[in-house]
């Protein structure tokens, strides 16, 4: 077989199967085209993709305007490394720091990558701004958290599945519940060396948990009681997937450390970044962090153009408009309906809840039906799907989604 011989589905999914680690567990499509809200499989199948890359792809599939700019830049000039000034960074840095109010951006690669940065400026500040003694800073998380998978971040994670066999584990992580300010409030009184507390506004992979309204607020409050570094995890919830900029936006709160990801690049190109002000930012220092393709020319031009296209296009408005609805009709359809037991959710990052166990294959089950009727959509649970689709969707895409979603969910209950 040539290398790129045209595959049907089953070749492809057989040579993944075959020379690919098994990390993943996909629904059984292969897609080969995306524009916009739509996919293509290798048999030329469309669908409305449901996932958006897990809320990397908020401006719809390949937008012209940052593959554009990608393809202009891949041309110039696409790595110099750190190890030399290149003329794109400090135009881009300029601009997301004016577009998010901070000081500074570190920019990065993957969402991880820029948690993992986030926990090291907080040390950092810790040590160096707080005067814990070293060694000893701690950092609170919330229980039932996802963000990523290097060995740090796993250390604290409670998802067995991604921590089995992969110990010795990180030290410095409390873990209290997520929306529980008691807890907040305890866990800062009852350790002295509290760097930070990282949150994710809306629990994404959990199963979409919004957290009561003035949790963030709050918290944040706490925060600075304490002198402590609120750090907001805004990989999946931030770049208008919320209905907001970030979805901090929503209870006014302005995080200490901002942490952005996946649609920073719209899904074109791996970019992430953390933001914070100079107080904060000074403590990196030349050779206490870095990465290679961290800020490259590439990353640069992708990632502005794929602010200027949430901007232009309202997505912002247009995510919250969609989201509202996309609830209500659910709302509609849910009491006559005993397989779904709600719909919860902000903007366009919503979740379905199914009258079943965590553990059970219904909304596996349900993915596949839906895949069948032409939408992808992935659990996160045994029991929740998540509904996120790229936010150039219209309201009559929007509408026709509704009507294939409240079709499989009503051949399914049969
Ligand atoms: C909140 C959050 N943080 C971090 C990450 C990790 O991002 P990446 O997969 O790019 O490393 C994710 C990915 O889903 C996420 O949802």
């Amino acid at each position: 077989m040539a290398v790129l011989e045209h595959l049907t589905s089953q070749q492809a999914i057989d040579l993944e199967n075959k020379y690919g680690a098994h990390n993943y567990h996909p629904l059984p499509v292969v897609l080969s085209k995306g524009e916009g809200v739509y996919v293509w499989d290798v048999e030329g199948r469309k669908y409305y993709d449901f996932l958006s890359a897990y809320s990397a792809v908020n401006q719809g599939h390949c937008h012209p305007k940052i593959v554009g700019a990608m393809v202009e830049q891949a041309k110039t000039l696409t790595l110099t490394s750190r190890a030399f000034y290149n003329d794109m960074l400090g135009k881009y840095e300029k601009y997301v720091t004016e577009t998010f109010g901070f000081d500074k951006l570190l920019p990065m690669n993957t969402g991880a990558e820029a948690v993992e940065t986030a926990l090291k400026v907080c040390r950092r500040w810790a040590y160096q701004k707080k005067g814990i003694p070293e060694n000893q800073a701690k950092v609170i998380v919330c229980e039932n958290n996802f963000h990523g998978r290097t060995t740090t971040i796993i250390s604290f994670s409670n998802d067995e599945v991604a921590r089995e066999n992969y110990g010795p584990y990180t030290e410095g992580f409390v873990k209290i519940e997520y929306d529980n300010l008691t807890a907040l409030e305890n866990a800062l009184k009852s350790n002295p060396h509290v760097a930070g507390f990282l949150v994710e506004p809306i629990q994404g992979e959990a199963g979409v948990y919004v957290p009561s309204e003035g949790y963030l607020k709050e918290a944040r409050a706490l925060c600075e009681k304490y002198n402590v570094l609120f750090i907001a995890d805004e990989v999946q919830t931030g770049i208008a997937r919320t209905g907001k900029m970030l979805a901090v936006d929503h209870e006014s709160v302005k995080p200490d450390i901002l942490i952005l990801g996946k649609a920073l690049s719209g899904g074109v190109y791996p970019v992430s970044g953390v933001l914070a002000n100079d107080d904060i930012m000074e403590v990196i220092t030349p050779g206490s962090h870095g990465s290679t393709f961290g800020g490259n020319p590439v990353a640069a031009a992708v990632s502005t153009a794929a602010l200027e296209v949430i901007k232009e296009e309202n997505l912002a408005q247009n995510a919250e408009e969609l989201g509202e609805l996309f609830r209500e009709e659910l709302n509609k359809f849910i009491p006559s309906c005993d397989l779904v037991v709600k719909v919860r959710g902000k903007g366009l990052l919503n979740a379905i809840v199914i009258n079943d166990t965590e553990e059970s294959s219904t909304a596996w089950d349900i993915c596949i039906a839906l895949k069948e009727n032409g939408l992808l959509a992935k659990p996160t649970h045994g029991n929740i799907i998540r509904f996120a689709p790229p936010l150039v969707m219209d309201r009559e895409q929007l509408l026709d989604c509704v009507s294939i979603i409240v079709k499989t969910l009503n051949e399914f209950t049969k």
